[in-house]
Protein backbone atom coordinates (compact mmCIF):
# COMPACT_ATOMS: atom_id res chain seq x y z
CA UNK A 1 0.00 0.00 0.00
CA UNK A 2 3.15 2.50 0.54
CA UNK A 3 5.31 1.31 -1.89
CA UNK A 4 5.83 4.21 -3.99
CA UNK A 5 6.94 6.84 -1.07
CA UNK A 6 9.09 4.37 -0.41
CA UNK A 7 12.55 4.57 -2.02
CA UNK A 8 14.26 2.50 0.50
CA UNK A 9 14.50 1.03 4.09
CA UNK A 10 16.97 1.26 6.47
CA UNK A 11 16.32 -0.34 9.83
CA UNK A 12 18.92 1.16 13.34
CA UNK A 13 19.06 -1.19 15.70
CA UNK A 14 19.89 -0.11 19.07
CA UNK A 15 22.24 -1.65 21.42
CA UNK A 16 25.47 0.40 22.41
CA UNK A 17 24.32 0.58 26.76
CA UNK A 18 26.05 -0.84 28.81
CA UNK A 19 22.76 -3.51 30.88
CA UNK A 20 24.98 -2.86 33.78
CA UNK A 21 20.96 -4.62 35.60
CA UNK A 22 22.10 -7.87 34.56
CA UNK A 23 25.54 -8.15 36.60
CA UNK A 24 26.95 -10.63 33.68
CA UNK A 25 30.27 -10.81 32.19
CA UNK A 26 27.96 -11.10 28.91
CA UNK A 27 26.63 -7.44 26.76
CA UNK A 28 23.09 -8.13 27.59
CA UNK A 29 22.06 -7.81 24.30
CA UNK A 30 24.11 -11.00 23.68
CA UNK A 31 22.07 -13.12 26.06
CA UNK A 32 20.00 -15.92 24.80
CA UNK A 33 16.37 -17.04 25.09
CA UNK A 34 14.64 -19.42 22.63
CA UNK A 35 18.28 -20.32 21.05
CA UNK A 36 18.86 -16.79 19.87
CA UNK A 37 20.89 -13.88 21.67
CA UNK A 38 18.04 -10.91 21.97
CA UNK A 39 19.55 -8.93 19.12
CA UNK A 40 19.26 -11.86 16.73
CA UNK A 41 15.46 -12.04 17.59
CA UNK A 42 15.22 -8.08 16.57
CA UNK A 43 17.53 -8.79 14.14
CA UNK A 44 15.40 -11.31 12.42
CA UNK A 45 12.12 -9.30 12.70
CA UNK A 46 14.14 -6.56 10.82
CA UNK A 47 14.52 -8.79 8.37
CA UNK A 48 10.01 -8.51 7.27
CA UNK A 49 10.98 -4.90 6.91
CA UNK A 50 13.14 -6.25 3.21
CA UNK A 51 15.73 -3.05 4.37
CA UNK A 52 17.87 -2.01 2.15
CA UNK A 53 20.49 -1.63 4.70
CA UNK A 54 20.34 -2.55 8.58
CA UNK A 55 22.69 -0.51 11.24
CA UNK A 56 23.34 -2.12 14.73
CA UNK A 57 24.57 1.01 16.97
CA UNK A 58 27.29 -0.82 19.13
CA UNK A 59 29.68 0.41 22.41
CA UNK A 60 29.71 -1.67 25.16
CA UNK A 61 31.81 -4.87 24.63
CA UNK A 62 31.75 -3.59 21.05
CA UNK A 63 34.21 -6.36 19.91
CA UNK A 64 31.98 -8.97 21.37
CA UNK A 65 28.78 -7.58 20.11
CA UNK A 66 30.39 -7.03 16.83
CA UNK A 67 31.62 -10.30 16.29
CA UNK A 68 28.23 -11.72 17.32
CA UNK A 69 26.35 -10.00 14.39
CA UNK A 70 28.69 -10.24 12.18
CA UNK A 71 28.43 -14.26 12.03
CA UNK A 72 25.00 -14.62 11.97
CA UNK A 73 23.76 -11.32 10.04
CA UNK A 74 27.08 -9.96 8.07
CA UNK A 75 25.44 -7.62 6.08
CA UNK A 76 24.47 -5.85 9.03
CA UNK A 77 26.44 -2.15 9.13
CA UNK A 78 27.97 -1.37 12.55
CA UNK A 79 28.40 1.68 14.16
CA UNK A 80 30.49 2.78 17.04
CA UNK A 81 29.10 4.81 19.39
CA UNK A 82 32.47 5.33 22.03
CA UNK A 83 30.19 7.14 24.67
CA UNK A 84 26.64 6.40 25.41
CA UNK A 85 25.40 10.09 25.43
CA UNK A 86 21.60 9.04 24.75
CA UNK A 87 19.65 7.73 21.64
CA UNK A 88 19.75 11.05 20.01
CA UNK A 89 23.28 10.48 19.52
CA UNK A 90 23.58 7.22 18.75
CA UNK A 91 21.25 7.33 15.65
CA UNK A 92 23.20 10.16 14.68
CA UNK A 93 26.37 7.37 14.84
CA UNK A 94 24.05 5.17 12.66
CA UNK A 95 23.29 7.61 10.17
CA UNK A 96 26.94 8.55 9.96
CA UNK A 97 27.88 5.18 9.22
CA UNK A 98 25.30 4.13 7.15
CA UNK A 99 26.42 6.94 4.87
CA UNK A 100 23.53 7.75 2.04
CA UNK A 101 19.63 6.99 3.28
CA UNK A 102 16.43 7.88 1.97
CA UNK A 103 13.25 6.60 2.26
CA UNK A 104 11.82 5.55 5.96
CA UNK A 105 14.18 4.74 8.58
CA UNK A 106 13.16 2.32 11.50
CA UNK A 107 14.72 2.67 15.39
CA UNK A 108 14.36 -0.55 17.76
CA UNK A 109 16.52 -1.49 20.52
CA UNK A 110 18.43 -4.90 20.50
CA UNK A 111 16.66 -6.23 23.96
CA UNK A 112 12.94 -6.35 23.23
CA UNK A 113 13.40 -10.08 21.97
CA UNK A 114 9.62 -10.38 21.31
CA UNK A 115 9.27 -7.99 18.69
CA UNK A 116 7.52 -9.48 15.68
CA UNK A 117 8.52 -8.98 11.70
CA UNK A 118 4.94 -8.47 11.35
CA UNK A 119 4.73 -6.02 13.61
CA UNK A 120 7.61 -3.53 12.25
CA UNK A 121 6.10 -4.32 8.92
CA UNK A 122 2.32 -2.93 9.77
CA UNK A 123 4.08 -0.55 11.74
CA UNK A 124 6.48 1.18 8.62
CA UNK A 125 3.64 0.32 6.29
CA UNK A 126 1.53 2.27 8.45
CA UNK A 127 4.21 5.10 8.50
CA UNK A 128 4.54 5.37 5.00
CA UNK A 129 0.81 5.53 3.87
CA UNK A 130 0.39 8.41 6.45
CA UNK A 131 3.46 10.19 4.61
CA UNK A 132 4.42 11.25 8.07
CA UNK A 133 8.05 12.50 9.46
CA UNK A 134 7.97 10.37 12.67
CA UNK A 135 5.65 7.95 13.60
CA UNK A 136 5.83 6.16 17.26
CA UNK A 137 4.59 2.62 17.47
CA UNK A 138 3.61 3.72 21.63
CA UNK A 139 1.64 1.15 24.01
CA UNK A 140 -1.04 2.21 26.79
CA UNK A 141 0.32 0.56 29.89
CA UNK A 142 -1.08 0.17 33.43
CA UNK A 143 2.71 1.13 34.66
CA UNK A 144 4.34 3.88 32.55
CA UNK A 145 6.97 4.41 35.31
CA UNK A 146 10.64 4.73 33.53
CA UNK A 147 9.20 5.19 29.59
CA UNK A 148 8.25 8.38 27.96
CA UNK A 149 5.54 9.60 27.61
CA UNK A 150 3.53 10.27 24.30
CA UNK A 151 2.05 13.83 24.70
CA UNK A 152 -1.03 14.64 22.94
CA UNK A 153 -2.87 18.25 22.48
CA UNK A 154 -6.86 18.58 22.87
CA UNK A 155 -7.70 17.18 19.17
CA UNK A 156 -5.40 13.90 20.23
CA UNK A 157 -2.37 15.19 18.17
CA UNK A 158 0.55 13.76 19.29
CA UNK A 159 2.74 17.21 20.24
CA UNK A 160 5.88 15.58 22.08
CA UNK A 161 7.43 12.78 23.85
CA UNK A 162 8.48 13.16 27.84
CA UNK A 163 10.92 11.26 29.75
CA UNK A 164 10.11 10.36 32.86
CA UNK A 165 12.51 12.16 34.81
CA UNK A 166 11.38 15.55 32.50
CA UNK A 167 7.73 14.89 33.26
CA UNK A 168 5.36 16.89 35.42
CA UNK A 169 2.91 15.19 37.74
CA UNK A 170 0.31 15.34 35.30
CA UNK A 171 2.55 14.21 32.44
CA UNK A 172 3.34 11.01 34.38
CA UNK A 173 -0.13 10.51 34.61
CA UNK A 174 -0.19 9.59 31.02
CA UNK A 175 -0.35 5.94 30.35
CA UNK A 176 0.51 5.65 26.62
CA UNK A 177 4.21 4.98 26.25
CA UNK A 178 6.79 5.58 23.72
CA UNK A 179 7.68 2.06 22.87
CA UNK A 180 10.68 2.92 21.49
CA UNK A 181 10.00 1.77 18.41
CA UNK A 182 9.97 4.53 16.08
CA UNK A 183 9.88 5.26 12.04
CA UNK A 184 11.40 8.11 10.18
CA UNK A 185 11.49 10.17 7.06
CA UNK A 186 14.96 9.79 6.12
CA UNK A 187 15.22 13.31 5.04
CA UNK A 188 13.70 14.83 8.53
CA UNK A 189 15.87 12.93 10.33
CA UNK A 190 18.91 13.80 9.22
CA UNK A 191 17.55 17.50 9.71
CA UNK A 192 16.58 17.36 13.00
CA UNK A 193 19.17 15.20 14.23
CA UNK A 194 21.75 18.27 14.53
CA UNK A 195 18.80 20.20 15.85
CA UNK A 196 18.83 17.82 19.38
CA UNK A 197 20.13 19.52 22.48
CA UNK A 198 20.83 17.82 25.91
CA UNK A 199 19.04 20.15 28.07
CA UNK A 200 17.91 17.85 30.16
CA UNK A 201 17.30 15.64 33.73
CA UNK A 202 19.94 13.27 31.70
CA UNK A 203 22.22 15.79 30.09
CA UNK A 204 21.72 13.30 27.01
CA UNK A 205 20.78 13.80 23.57
CA UNK A 206 17.04 12.25 23.18
CA UNK A 207 16.14 11.09 20.06
CA UNK A 208 12.47 11.97 21.28
CA UNK A 209 12.73 15.42 20.94
CA UNK A 210 13.14 15.09 16.99
CA UNK A 211 9.06 14.74 18.16
CA UNK A 212 8.65 18.01 19.15
CA UNK A 213 10.66 19.23 16.23
CA UNK A 214 8.56 18.16 13.29
CA UNK A 215 5.81 19.76 15.17
CA UNK A 216 7.62 22.99 15.23
CA UNK A 217 8.53 22.19 11.63
CA UNK A 218 4.93 21.73 11.04
CA UNK A 219 5.16 18.22 9.91
CA UNK A 220 3.28 15.21 10.40
CA UNK A 221 3.56 12.70 13.33
CA UNK A 222 1.60 10.40 14.61
CA UNK A 223 1.53 7.49 17.47
CA UNK A 224 0.08 3.77 16.57
CA UNK A 225 -1.02 2.19 19.89
CA UNK A 226 0.28 -1.53 20.07
CA UNK A 227 -2.29 -4.17 21.16
CA UNK A 228 0.62 -6.54 22.70
CA UNK A 229 2.72 -3.68 23.85
CA UNK A 230 4.96 -7.10 25.40
CA UNK A 231 6.59 -7.10 21.78
CA UNK A 232 8.40 -3.99 22.43
CA UNK A 233 8.86 -5.27 26.17
CA UNK A 234 13.19 -4.39 26.78
CA UNK A 235 15.10 -7.25 29.13
CA UNK A 236 17.24 -5.20 32.16
CA UNK A 237 17.85 -8.12 34.66
CA UNK A 238 17.71 -11.33 34.69
CA UNK A 239 14.70 -11.68 35.96
CA UNK A 240 12.89 -9.82 32.76
CA UNK A 241 15.45 -12.47 30.87
CA UNK A 242 13.23 -15.33 32.27
CA UNK A 243 10.09 -13.78 32.20
CA UNK A 244 10.23 -12.46 28.82
CA UNK A 245 11.80 -16.27 27.69
CA UNK A 246 8.89 -18.25 29.30
CA UNK A 247 6.47 -15.58 27.67
CA UNK A 248 8.92 -16.31 24.41
CA UNK A 249 8.45 -20.26 24.58
CA UNK A 250 4.66 -20.13 25.70
CA UNK A 251 4.05 -18.17 22.00
CA UNK A 252 6.23 -20.51 20.06
CA UNK A 253 5.21 -23.53 21.68
CA UNK A 254 1.40 -21.98 21.40
CA UNK A 255 2.26 -21.34 17.33
CA UNK A 256 3.08 -25.37 17.40
CA UNK A 257 0.22 -26.52 18.43
CA UNK A 258 -2.39 -24.34 15.99
CA UNK A 259 0.11 -25.67 13.19
CA UNK A 260 -1.20 -29.00 14.57
CA UNK A 261 1.35 -30.52 16.80
CA UNK A 262 0.18 -32.29 19.94
CA UNK A 263 1.92 -30.84 23.08
CA UNK A 264 1.01 -32.67 26.54
CA UNK A 265 2.89 -30.03 28.73
CA UNK A 266 3.40 -26.84 27.29
CA UNK A 267 4.34 -25.53 31.04
CA UNK A 268 7.67 -27.93 30.75
CA UNK A 269 8.14 -28.00 27.04
CA UNK A 270 11.14 -25.43 25.50
CA UNK A 271 11.29 -24.95 21.64
CA UNK A 272 13.70 -22.93 20.48
CA UNK A 273 12.81 -20.27 17.98
CA UNK A 274 14.62 -21.81 14.41
CA UNK A 275 12.92 -25.70 15.66
CA UNK A 276 10.76 -26.84 12.69
CA UNK A 277 7.92 -29.47 13.85
CA UNK A 278 5.97 -31.57 11.33
CA UNK A 279 1.83 -32.32 11.56
CA UNK A 280 0.60 -34.71 13.88
CA UNK A 281 4.31 -34.61 16.10
CA UNK A 282 3.39 -35.45 19.91
CA UNK A 283 5.99 -33.52 22.46
CA UNK A 284 5.26 -34.96 25.71
CA UNK A 285 6.20 -33.37 29.00
CA UNK A 286 9.67 -32.42 30.02
CA UNK A 287 11.06 -31.83 26.24
CA UNK A 288 14.02 -29.43 25.12
CA UNK A 289 13.93 -29.11 21.31
CA UNK A 290 16.63 -26.71 20.83
CA UNK A 291 18.79 -25.55 17.98
CA UNK A 292 17.90 -26.19 14.36
CA UNK A 293 15.98 -29.10 15.73
CA UNK A 294 13.41 -31.04 12.60
CA UNK A 295 11.04 -33.01 13.84
CA UNK A 296 8.88 -35.58 11.20
CA UNK A 297 5.57 -36.05 11.11
CA UNK A 298 4.04 -38.57 13.70
CA UNK A 299 7.10 -38.71 15.85
CA UNK A 300 6.94 -38.85 19.10
CA UNK A 301 9.65 -37.50 21.74
CA UNK A 302 9.65 -36.90 25.28
CA UNK A 303 9.22 -37.56 27.72
CA UNK A 304 12.29 -35.71 29.80
CA UNK A 305 14.51 -35.51 26.39
CA UNK A 306 16.85 -32.69 25.07
CA UNK A 307 17.15 -32.43 21.61
CA UNK A 308 19.71 -30.16 20.36
CA UNK A 309 20.30 -29.22 16.40
CA UNK A 310 18.94 -32.99 15.73
CA UNK A 311 16.93 -34.21 12.82
CA UNK A 312 14.16 -36.79 14.13
CA UNK A 313 12.55 -38.84 10.84
CA UNK A 314 8.80 -39.65 10.45
CA UNK A 315 6.94 -41.86 12.77
CA UNK A 316 10.37 -41.97 15.42
CA UNK A 317 10.05 -42.27 19.04
CA UNK A 318 12.67 -40.75 20.74
CA UNK A 319 12.07 -41.34 24.85
CA UNK A 320 13.88 -39.71 27.49
CA UNK A 321 17.29 -38.94 25.57
CA UNK A 322 19.68 -36.46 25.56
CA UNK A 323 20.83 -35.58 21.62
CA UNK A 324 23.13 -33.27 20.08
CA UNK A 325 23.36 -32.88 16.42
CA UNK A 326 22.38 -36.50 15.79
CA UNK A 327 19.78 -37.88 12.81
CA UNK A 328 17.14 -40.44 13.34
CA UNK A 329 15.42 -41.59 10.68
CA UNK A 330 12.32 -42.48 10.15
CA UNK A 331 10.07 -45.00 12.37
CA UNK A 332 13.74 -45.55 14.55
CA UNK A 333 13.40 -45.22 18.45
CA UNK A 334 15.67 -44.34 20.85
CA UNK A 335 16.05 -44.57 24.46
CA UNK A 336 14.81 -44.56 27.28
CA UNK A 337 18.38 -42.98 28.64
CA UNK A 338 20.08 -43.04 25.16
CA UNK A 339 23.04 -40.45 25.47
CA UNK A 340 23.52 -39.54 21.15
CA UNK A 341 26.51 -37.16 20.38
CA UNK A 342 27.75 -35.55 17.32
CA UNK A 343 27.64 -37.33 14.29
CA UNK A 344 25.26 -39.71 15.04
CA UNK A 345 22.94 -41.26 12.27
CA UNK A 346 20.48 -43.78 12.77
CA UNK A 347 18.75 -45.23 10.26
CA UNK A 348 15.08 -45.98 8.97
CA UNK A 349 13.37 -47.92 11.77
CA UNK A 350 16.67 -48.96 13.78
CA UNK A 351 17.17 -48.75 17.50
CA UNK A 352 19.06 -47.05 19.64
CA UNK A 353 18.53 -48.77 23.42
CA UNK A 354 18.49 -48.10 26.98
CA UNK A 355 21.87 -46.49 28.14
CA UNK A 356 23.12 -46.73 24.96
CA UNK A 357 26.07 -43.39 24.42
CA UNK A 358 26.50 -43.35 20.82
CA UNK A 359 29.04 -40.60 18.58
CA UNK A 360 29.86 -40.26 15.24
CA UNK A 361 28.01 -43.61 14.56
CA UNK A 362 26.34 -44.35 11.07
CA UNK A 363 23.78 -47.09 12.14
CA UNK A 364 22.19 -48.49 9.38
CA UNK A 365 18.53 -49.11 8.87
CA UNK A 366 17.00 -51.63 10.76
CA UNK A 367 20.03 -51.95 12.75
CA UNK A 368 19.85 -52.13 16.35
CA UNK A 369 22.51 -51.27 19.33
CA UNK A 370 19.82 -52.18 22.01
CA UNK A 371 21.04 -52.51 25.72
CA UNK A 372 24.03 -50.53 27.27
CA UNK A 373 26.76 -49.74 25.02
CA UNK A 374 29.23 -47.40 23.74
CA UNK A 375 29.32 -46.95 20.30
CA UNK A 376 32.18 -44.23 18.71
CA UNK A 377 33.25 -43.43 15.64
CA UNK A 378 31.65 -46.66 13.67
CA UNK A 379 29.61 -47.95 10.98
CA UNK A 380 27.41 -50.29 11.59
CA UNK A 381 25.61 -51.89 8.45
CA UNK A 382 21.64 -52.46 8.02
CA UNK A 383 19.83 -54.70 9.89
CA UNK A 384 23.01 -55.57 12.34
CA UNK A 385 22.51 -56.52 16.38
CA UNK A 386 24.63 -55.47 18.47
CA UNK A 387 24.63 -57.21 21.52
CA UNK A 388 24.19 -56.06 24.81
CA UNK A 389 26.99 -54.28 26.63
CA UNK A 390 29.17 -53.98 23.73
CA UNK A 391 32.18 -51.22 23.96
CA UNK A 392 33.64 -49.89 20.58
CA UNK A 393 37.04 -49.26 21.83
CA UNK A 394 38.11 -46.34 19.81
CA UNK A 395 40.48 -44.38 21.42
CA UNK A 396 44.20 -45.71 21.87
CA UNK A 397 44.89 -42.90 24.27
CA UNK A 398 46.29 -40.82 21.21
CA UNK A 399 44.32 -41.71 18.35
CA UNK A 400 40.82 -42.87 17.49
CA UNK A 401 39.73 -45.14 15.18
CA UNK A 402 37.02 -46.48 13.30
CA UNK A 403 35.14 -49.67 13.56
CA UNK A 404 32.93 -51.02 10.67
CA UNK A 405 30.52 -53.83 11.04
CA UNK A 406 28.84 -54.89 7.98
CA UNK A 407 25.08 -56.05 6.66
CA UNK A 408 23.08 -58.43 9.08
CA UNK A 409 25.87 -59.16 11.09
CA UNK A 410 25.07 -60.76 14.79
CA UNK A 411 27.76 -59.65 17.27
CA UNK A 412 27.21 -61.04 20.80
CA UNK A 413 27.05 -59.69 24.27
CA UNK A 414 29.66 -58.04 25.84
CA UNK A 415 32.18 -57.47 23.48
CA UNK A 416 34.90 -54.78 22.87
CA UNK A 417 35.78 -54.07 19.45
CA UNK A 418 39.60 -52.39 19.70
CA UNK A 419 39.23 -50.30 16.60
CA UNK A 420 40.78 -50.24 13.89
CA UNK A 421 38.52 -53.46 13.26
CA UNK A 422 36.64 -54.37 10.39
CA UNK A 423 33.65 -56.99 11.10
CA UNK A 424 32.54 -58.54 7.76
CA UNK A 425 28.59 -58.71 6.24
CA UNK A 426 26.55 -62.04 7.89
CA UNK A 427 29.55 -62.23 10.51
CA UNK A 428 28.91 -63.45 13.97
CA UNK A 429 31.29 -62.77 17.42
CA UNK A 430 30.24 -64.75 20.18
CA UNK A 431 29.55 -63.68 23.94
CA UNK A 432 32.42 -61.81 25.78
CA UNK A 433 34.78 -61.43 22.56
CA UNK A 434 37.47 -58.95 21.97
CA UNK A 435 38.08 -58.25 18.86
CA UNK A 436 41.43 -57.47 18.07
CA UNK A 437 41.19 -58.79 14.83
CA UNK A 438 39.22 -58.35 11.27
CA UNK A 439 36.16 -60.65 10.91
CA UNK A 440 35.72 -61.79 7.59
CA UNK A 441 31.83 -62.15 6.32
CA UNK A 442 29.83 -65.08 7.44
CA UNK A 443 32.56 -66.02 10.03
CA UNK A 444 32.23 -66.59 13.47
CA UNK A 445 34.77 -65.10 16.04
CA UNK A 446 35.24 -65.95 19.47
CA UNK A 447 38.64 -64.62 21.44
CA UNK A 448 37.95 -65.78 25.03
CA UNK A 449 39.82 -69.46 25.48
CA UNK A 450 38.51 -72.55 26.12
CA UNK A 451 36.23 -72.54 29.67
CA UNK A 452 38.39 -74.46 33.02
CA UNK A 453 36.55 -75.36 35.88
CA UNK A 454 38.65 -75.78 38.68
CA UNK A 455 36.60 -78.35 41.05
CA UNK A 456 35.62 -77.22 44.24
CA UNK A 457 37.09 -74.33 44.60
CA UNK A 458 35.05 -72.77 46.53
CA UNK A 459 35.33 -75.40 49.34
CA UNK A 460 38.89 -74.82 49.65
CA UNK A 461 38.66 -70.74 48.99
CA UNK A 462 36.16 -69.80 50.45
CA UNK A 463 34.92 -71.96 53.22
CA UNK A 464 32.80 -70.88 55.99
CA UNK A 465 31.32 -68.38 54.19
CA UNK A 466 27.86 -68.49 52.03
CA UNK A 467 29.13 -69.32 49.21
CA UNK A 468 31.10 -72.71 50.73
CA UNK A 469 28.40 -73.38 52.62
CA UNK A 470 26.41 -73.35 49.30
CA UNK A 471 29.07 -75.36 47.55
CA UNK A 472 29.55 -77.86 50.38
CA UNK A 473 25.56 -78.06 50.83
CA UNK A 474 25.28 -79.26 46.89
CA UNK A 475 27.89 -81.55 46.47
CA UNK A 476 26.97 -83.42 49.36
CA UNK A 477 23.73 -83.89 48.11
CA UNK A 478 21.85 -81.31 50.70
CA UNK A 479 21.44 -78.91 48.08
CA UNK A 480 17.34 -79.18 48.41
CA UNK A 481 17.09 -77.89 51.74
CA UNK A 482 20.82 -76.25 51.85
CA UNK A 483 19.36 -72.96 52.59
CA UNK A 484 19.11 -73.33 56.31
CA UNK A 485 19.46 -69.05 56.86
CA UNK A 486 16.88 -67.80 55.23
CA UNK A 487 16.49 -65.15 52.34
CA UNK A 488 19.06 -62.46 52.96
CA UNK A 489 21.91 -65.03 54.67
CA UNK A 490 25.27 -63.74 53.84
CA UNK A 491 28.68 -62.46 54.93
CA UNK A 492 27.88 -59.43 57.03
CA UNK A 493 24.74 -61.03 58.47
CA UNK A 494 24.48 -62.60 62.00
CA UNK A 495 24.78 -66.20 61.21
CA UNK A 496 24.74 -67.97 64.76
CA UNK A 497 25.85 -71.77 62.86
CA UNK A 498 28.06 -70.09 60.56
CA UNK A 499 31.70 -70.03 62.01
CA UNK A 500 31.74 -72.89 63.77
CA UNK A 501 30.15 -75.07 60.46
C1 LIG B 1 14.00 5.13 25.91
C2 LIG B 1 13.17 6.28 25.36
C3 LIG B 1 11.82 6.31 26.06
C4 LIG B 1 11.13 4.98 25.85
C5 LIG B 1 12.01 3.85 26.33
C6 LIG B 1 11.40 2.52 25.94
C7 LIG B 1 14.69 8.08 24.73
C8 LIG B 1 15.32 9.35 25.16
N1 LIG B 1 13.87 7.53 25.59
O1 LIG B 1 14.23 5.40 27.27
O2 LIG B 1 11.01 7.35 25.51
O3 LIG B 1 9.90 4.98 26.56
O4 LIG B 1 13.30 3.90 25.72
O5 LIG B 1 12.14 1.48 26.49
O6 LIG B 1 14.92 7.64 23.63
N2 LIG B 1 21.24 3.35 23.68
C9 LIG B 1 22.39 3.49 22.92
N3 LIG B 1 23.17 4.57 23.10
C10 LIG B 1 22.88 5.52 24.01
C11 LIG B 1 21.70 5.37 24.78
C12 LIG B 1 20.90 4.29 24.58
O7 LIG B 1 22.70 2.64 22.08
O8 LIG B 1 23.64 6.48 24.10
C13 LIG B 1 20.41 2.16 23.48
C14 LIG B 1 20.37 1.28 24.70
O9 LIG B 1 21.37 0.28 24.64
C15 LIG B 1 18.99 0.69 24.61
C16 LIG B 1 18.16 1.78 23.93
O10 LIG B 1 19.09 2.60 23.27
O11 LIG B 1 18.94 -0.44 23.80
C17 LIG B 1 17.32 2.58 24.89
O12 LIG B 1 18.15 3.19 25.82
P1 LIG B 1 17.71 3.41 27.33
O13 LIG B 1 18.76 4.13 28.02
O14 LIG B 1 17.25 2.11 27.88
O15 LIG B 1 16.47 4.38 27.13
P2 LIG B 1 15.33 4.66 28.17
O16 LIG B 1 15.81 5.64 29.13
O17 LIG B 1 14.77 3.41 28.67
CA1 LIG C 1 15.36 1.09 28.69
Amino acid sequence: MSTEVKTGLTVIVLAAGGGTRMRSKTMKVLHRIGGRSMIAHVLVAAQALDPERVVAVIGHQREAVAAHIHESFPDVVLAVQEEQRGTGHAVRMAVDAAGEISGTVVIAYGDTPLLRGDSLRAFADEHEAAQRAVSILSGIVVDPFGYGRVLRNEEGDVEAIVEEKDATPAQRQVLEINSGILAFDAEFLRSALPRIGNDNANGEYYLTDTIAIAREDGLTVGAHAIDDVMQTEGVNDRVQLARIGAELNRRIVEGWMREGVTVMDPATTWIDADVVLATDVTVLPGTQLLGLTVVGEDAVVGPDSTLKDCEIGPGARVVRTHAELAVVGGEATVGPFSYLRPGTVLGERGKIGGFVETKNAVIGDGAKVPHLSYVGDAEIGEGTNVGAGTIFANYDGVHKHRTTIGRHARTGSNNTFVAPVAIGDGASTGAGTVVREDVPPGALAVSAGPQRNLEEWALRKRAGTAQGDAAEAALSGGAADGVSDGPGAGRGTPRPMAESD
